[in-house]
């Protein structure tokens, strides 16, 4: 296939940025993406020219580190999907793509398509630990909770922090991460000794970080590879409601 790309070149966060056209000639069907990309940058280094600079960690849908805007929808066309696990078969020969970071203030763009999502971390620092000792895996086998609990809690855990639900959010809010991420402990034991703390303390830094409000637009759920629930939004609400009136935190 050939294709053409227009990518977003930005040398650094203060620059002004501008989508550059590039034309990908013999482009397998069987490529990743992130592959397509690759031999992209090959030529360009092969010119002596910059590369196009994107993130990608384990390429297996799984660190959360690919983070790319394909034709306006994060993570690309395909549902349930990261960026690094599409595949270049699902263009056709001559299209146009276009590739874009991530957009929203508490993400800003470190140089092309990479963008700063440290903003995540100090959510998480902020209170998405717990502080009792877990023991390894046999202790934590030992404790018994119910099925339905314990795999709800998985399909919370499942976030893998990219996120595309704030790059889809016309709110830039960072909801479905916070909810994704308070709902998983909140419904364990061992999530029980910091649960309001919790929920109330990463709701302050999203809100320091500069995330948007919820208005149930749904785009997040509809963009996240891990397909998390927009219910952990309403389970982060009622979370945070329990901790302010009932808890008093
Ligand atoms: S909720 Fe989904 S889209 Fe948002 S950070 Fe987690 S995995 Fe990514
Ligand atoms: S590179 Fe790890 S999820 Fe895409």
């Amino acid at each position: 296939m050939k294709l053409t790309l227009r990518i977003w070149r930005q040398p650094n966060t203060t620059a002004p940025g501008r989508l550059v056209d590039y034309v990908a000639d013999r482009v397998s069907p069987d490529m990743s993406f992130l592959e397509m990309l690759d031999v992209v940058n090959e030529g360009l280094a092969k010119k002596g020219e910059d590369t196009i600079a994107f993130d990608s960690d384990c390429r297996e849908g799984i660190c959360g580190m690919c983070s790319l805007v394909v034709n306006g929808i994060p993570h690309g066309p395909d549902r349930g999907t990261t960026v690094c696990q599409l595949h270049m078969r699902r263009f056709k020969d001559g299209d146009t793509i276009t590739i874009e970071p991530w957009r929203a203030r508490a993400f800003p763009v470190v140089k092309d398509l990479v963008v700063d999502r440290g903003a995540f971390d100090r959510i998480i620092a902020a209170g998405g630990y717990v502080s009792i000792n877990c023991g390894g895996a046999p202790d934590g086998n030992t404790i018994p909770i119910a099925k339905d609990i314990a795999e709800e809690a998985m399909d919370s855990a499942a976030c893998i922090g990219c996120g595309a639900c704030v790059a889809a959010c016309k709110n830039a809010s960072a909801h479905l991460f916070v909810g994704a991420k308070i709902a998983h402990l909140a419904l364990l034991p061992q999530g029980q000794p910091e649960r309001y703390r919790r929920v109330v303390a990463m709701v302050a830094q999203a809100d320091a970080e500069g995330f948007g409000s919820c208005s149930n637009e749904g785009e997040c759920e509809a963009v996240c590879p891990k397909e998390i629930p927009i219910s952990n939004i309403a389970r982060m609400t009622r979370e945070y409601v329990k901790a302010l009136v009932v808890a008093g935190k």
